[in-house]
């Protein structure tokens, strides 16, 4: 590909279909913001929403919007909404709870599922949460072990020891992505499950999980899906498992009958048992603006563009990249990685201030990871163009040597 002229990002987004969605979120003139993998922007409707919720249904409608308003249906309702994401059916996906602590839950119904089986297999480098997460597992004295391999040896370890293959779709640190359906399969054939983390997948690249032979799955909802700060996540369990599975954190949301109240714990059927306790109200409903927006979009519009702003912008930096010292650690293949693209450098934190301090938000991963995540309904091409230019003018004039720059946040 030839590096592109402003002309060129600009004749892309006089044709891109979905450009309208740019003026319906709440972006601040001039800044380029290139970290909605981390966490989305705000859609405009949603504080009007979120006021109505809190105004009428709370302050107005009191504990009677439970049944008036469907509070009660949120995860249910807002799950299917997510289904049509990640190519599942409506009923194989609740809204509950943290990324974090939907691992728990569904890494545990593996592990209860066939005691013959103790290991959790994943790989080195995948997002902390999971693997702490599975290393609590291993704490609580059930023989659960969770056994790490590199990606290309992943087939050799899969055995009749594993319960369950967990793995990050799209890797929150260099973007590449899985083949669900291969290690899926792969899983299958040496009879454990396969859990997958979408955290980095969910509204940036095109997920199939029931047409990929998934077991089970969790995701954020505060990334592409632009649920705001904190907003709930979700988890999916393929039909065929919903009732030979159980969740170890025995709620009454998840009980067969919560307004019963029985002293005995009873499974409601199907995924709802993989519920906890009451949901959010108001951060379902920030979510639900969020995906509502993103289904009006034609999904095949936002997964190419999505490829295409990734395209623009390795290109524009490959261009000066080698003489900066910076290198690609995103795989350049559209298929093989996600929306995000990561460069490496060794003074990526103090780079990235200095580019942040320039109206380019992306974000940094230690050690040394500058990574810019590209939001197919509301970046647009020249956002690209430009931060690529930016990028490399802080780099030429060596502006990030600035020693304001070196200070650590606690958050990167
Ligand atoms: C792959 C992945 N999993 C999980 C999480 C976060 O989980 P939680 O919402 O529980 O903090 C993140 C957050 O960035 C992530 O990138």
């Amino acid at each position: 590909m030839t590096v592109p002229s402003l002309a060129d990002a600009r004749a892309l987004d006089a044709a891109d279909p979905l450009r309208p969605f740019r003026a319906r979120f709440e972006l601040p003139d001039g800044l380029i913001y290139l970290d909605g993998n981390s966490l989305g922007a705000l859609p405009k409707a949603t504080p009007a929403a979120l006021d109505r919720v809190v105004r009428e249904e709370w302050g107005r409608g009191l504990i009677g919007s439970w049944n008036a308003a469907d509070w009660i249906g949120a995860p249910q309702r807002i799950g299917a909404k997510i289904a049509r994401l990640v190519g599942a059916e409506a009923h194989e996906v609740v809204v509950a709870d943290s990324t974090s602590v939907n691992l728990f839950k569904l890494l545990a119904a593996a592990l209860a599922r066939d005691p013959a089986r103790r290991v959790i297999l994943s790989e080195p480098g995948n997002f902390p949460t999971d693997l702490y997460v599975a290393q609590g597992l291993e704490r609580l004295g059930l023989g659960a072990r969770l056994k790490l391999v590199e990606r290309e040896r992943m087939a050799d370890a899969l055995d009749g020891e594993v319960a369950v293959l967990m793995l990050t779709h799209v890797h929150y640190k260099s973007g590449a992505r899985h083949d669900m359906a291969a290690l899926s399969a792969e899983a299958t054939a040496v009879g454990a499950l396969s859990l997958w983390d979408l955290s980095h997948s969910t509204g940036g690249v095109p997920v199939e999980l029931d047409g990929s032979g998934a077991d089970l799955a969790v995701g954020c909802g505060y990334k592409y899906l632009n649920g705001g700060p904190g907003a709930p996540a979700f988890l999916y369990v393929a039909e065929r498992w919903q009732d030979l599975l159980a969740s170890p954190l025995t709620g009454w949301m998840g009980h067969a009958a919560p307004f019963a109240f029985d002293d005995g714990y009873r499974p409601a059927p199907g995924i709802d048992r993989f519920l906890c306790g009451t949901p959010p109200v108001l951060q379902m409903a920030t979510l639900e603006c969020g995906l509502d927006l993103m289904l009006e979009s034609d999904p095949a519009a936002l997964f190419a563009k999505g490829q295409a702003l990734c395209d623009m912008f390795i290109t524009a930096v490959d261009r000066f990249a080698a003489g900066h010292s910076l290198e690609l650690v995103t795989p350049r293949e559209a298929l093989r990685r996600g929306s995000h693209v990561s460069w490496r450098h060794a003074d990526g934190y103090a780079v990235m201030q200095a580019l942040i301090a320039e109206g380019v938000v992306g974000d940094f991963r230690a050690p040394d990871i500058l990574r810019f995540g590209f939001a197919p309904l509301y970046n647009s091409f020249e956002d690209a163009w430009r931060a690529a230019n930016t990028l490399h003018a802080v780099l030429a004039e060596g502006r990030w040597r600035d020693p304001r720059f070196a200070a650590r946040q606690r958050v990167t």
